[in-house]
């Protein structure tokens, strides 16, 4: 009997100290809201520093933070914004799990530069959306999704042209090579500063790996 009113208390005290406890991990809860937000603001941030260091990568003799030297060899070395999104972005999902990329719907005729890039049924929907003219600028999108097989929390951010990025995305008429081209070769597409480019797309798995 005495034994059985001690378990009872064991039990009684145990169930006190969740309920105290819970609200502690409920403080603890994790917004994956939020984490989904500053990892896409963070690979926006990435590729911007990385936009605007593209003279310094590619002139001979440059440093940061140092006005270019004048009249130094210019040899373009495909250190761009978006194979650097690329590689972080594969290096990033293997060691996390959590996917973020950029992806885009183009632009008239010009489609994505890179098939890697290329949206999925989400994503172009999303997108779809963001390249309403009404759409509110700098607004993400979220929700919880189904993605191969496995629950997920689904982000996106939109994604704009900045001055930095018409070396490459803007008037064709600037091309570095006098045929419509940017230094990577590919056709320019004519962008707009402020101009919607496409999103930064996160991925966060809901479910334990396995
Ligand atoms: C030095 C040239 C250069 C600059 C500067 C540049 N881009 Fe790009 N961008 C490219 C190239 C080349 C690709 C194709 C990437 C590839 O082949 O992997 C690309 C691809 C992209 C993509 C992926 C979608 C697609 O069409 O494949 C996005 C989005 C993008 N750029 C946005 C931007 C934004 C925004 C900026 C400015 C912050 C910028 N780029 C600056 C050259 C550039």
């Amino acid at each position: 009997m005495l034994k059985k009113v001690s378990v009872t208390m064991v039990l009684f005290a145990f169930i006190i100290g969740c309920v105290g406890i819970l609200p502690a991990m409920a403080a603890e809860k994790i917004d994956v809201r939020k984490v989904a937000e500053d990892l896409a603001q963070y690979l926006v941030s990435t590729r911007r520093m990385i936009s605007q260091m593209v003279d310094v990568i590619n002139t001979h003799g440059a440093k940061v933070e140092e006005p270019l030297p004048k009249d130094a060899p210019y040899a373009f070395k495909g250190v761009i914004p978006a194979y650097m999104g690329r590689i972080i972005g594969d290096d990033f999902f293997k060691n996390s799990g959590i996917r973020v990329k950029q992806t885009t719907l183009g632009k008239g005729e010009y489609g994505v530069r890179n098939t890697y890039n290329t949206a999925d049924d989400w994503e172009k929907e999303v997108l779809t959306r963001f390249y309403e003219p009404s759409y509110p600028k700098g607004k993400g999108y979220g929700e919880e999704a189904d993605w191969e097989g496995k629950k997920v929390y689904r982000y996106m951010l939109p994604l704009y042209i900045e001055k930095s990025c018409l070396k490459c995305h803007g008037d064709p008429a600037t091309s570095p090579t006098g045929d419509g081209k940017d230094m990577a070769g590919k056709p320019m597409e004519n962008y707009l500063e402020g101009e919607i480019r496409g999103g930064i797309s996160v991925i966060i798995p809901l479910e334990e790996k396995t």
